[in-house]
């Protein structure tokens, strides 16, 4: 079965063909980073107007790159929720107007359940239940995943998310947008221990916050201004790993889960990936990402995710609906 997946609940339009659930015959990823990057975050407005004028040719390039065409698909999949309305109603609308025309069943998915699946997509043989860690711009939360729709949220953020954090910091250090990727590549010439920021522990429970960190940066940047960019940056990520690695072994140990997967943007971090890895390798934990391509957001996730909920509970309506805010 192909389906076709649509993303645009933020500022990547994305769309791409997957076959039963785990075989990406193309993953079309157009970002609007640089236009956003002038604003120093995505721009709601400009988002949408920028998924309108890319989600056809990016539907075109999918099914030339799949080499397949309008017969070849058997369902459409698009991320309904949550997200930035005007950015969602876009794909919502493409994938409608692509299930009537085609006459194919269309389903909605929850961008985390994407986020989830591109790990069950980059690596065929994981199997349920598992513990994922969804590290986004978004969302910072740890899920008991037992089955298709089956969720269980440990932990989340009180504040803000992880990525969030990230790219406040990158601002701080003037660093251009996304911030997470520029934060980790300063990072690497500095040093991890010469700032003690907090690592907000709250009383033991499996929930994050990160904005008493956020603003233990900018208190040391307005006291010393003059303070070596890259260990801030290094000392930062090093807390941000810390706490993201201490909570969530805690919730396989609270679990007796033994398998940990990853998921979002912040999970294409190199050493939240080493150090998550080290603490589980210690405790015979498996660990688990996908491929940086399929942390950030894609639709060849949506399109995954989208065949295992045709499979387990069936297409949506044609008139499904798009949420700003949704409960996995
Ligand atoms: O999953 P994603 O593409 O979009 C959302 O669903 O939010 O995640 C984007 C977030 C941004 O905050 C970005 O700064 C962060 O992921 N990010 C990273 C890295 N790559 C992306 N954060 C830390 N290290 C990275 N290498
Ligand atoms: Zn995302």
């Amino acid at each position: 079965m192909n389906v076709l997946g649509i993303e645009t609940s933020c500022d990547e339009t994305s769309v791409a063909i997957v076959r039963d659930g785990r075989e990406i015959l193309s993953n079309i990823i157009s970002s609007q980073a640089d236009l956003h990057a002038l604003y120093g975050g995505v721009v709601p407005e400009i988002a949408s107007r920028r998924h309108v004028e890319a989600i056809n040719p990016s539907v075109e390039q999918a099914l030339s790159q799949a080499g397949l065409g309008w017969d070849g698909l058997d369902a459409v999949a698009v991320t309904n929720r949550p997200g930035l309305v005007g950015a969602l109603l876009v794909g919502v609308a493409a994938a409608k107007s692509i299930a009537f025309a085609r006459n194919l069943p269309i389903v909605g998915v929850h961008h985390l359940e994407g986020h989830i699946f591109a790990n069950t997509l980059a690596h065929p043989s994981l199997e349920m239940p598992f513990l994922c860690l969804i590290v986004s711009g978004g969302h910072t939360d740890i899920v008991v995943v037992r089955g298709y729709g089956k969720y269980e949220r440990l932990g989340r953020t009180r504040d803000d998310a992880s990525g969030e954090a990230f790219d406040k910091v990158a601002r701080l250090l003037e660093l251009p947008y996304p911030g997470g990727p520029n934060v980790q590549k300063l990072a690497e010439t500095g040093n991890p221990s010469a700032f003690p920021f907090p690592r907000a522990d709250l009383d033991g429970s499996l929930d994050f916050s990160f904005s008493g960190l956020k603003t233990a940066v900018l208190r040391l940047l307005q006291k010393e201004p003059d303070a070596n960019r890259a260990d801030v940056a290094a000392s930062f990520q090093s807390a941000v790993v810390d706490v993201l690695v201490a909570k969530t072994i805690r919730a396989a140990e609270q679990t007796g889960l033994m398998t940990i997967a990853m998921g979002g943007g912040v999970a294409s971090n190199g050493p939240l990936r080493e150090a998550m890895k080290s603490a589980g390798d210690g405790l015979g934990i498996g660990v688990f990402w996908p491929p940086p391509v399929l942390c950030t957001d894609n639709a060849a996730m949506i399109a995954s995710a989208g065949y295992h909920r045709l499979s387990t509970l069936g297409p949506d309506p044609l008139t499904i609906d798009t949420m700003a805010t949704a409960v996995l």
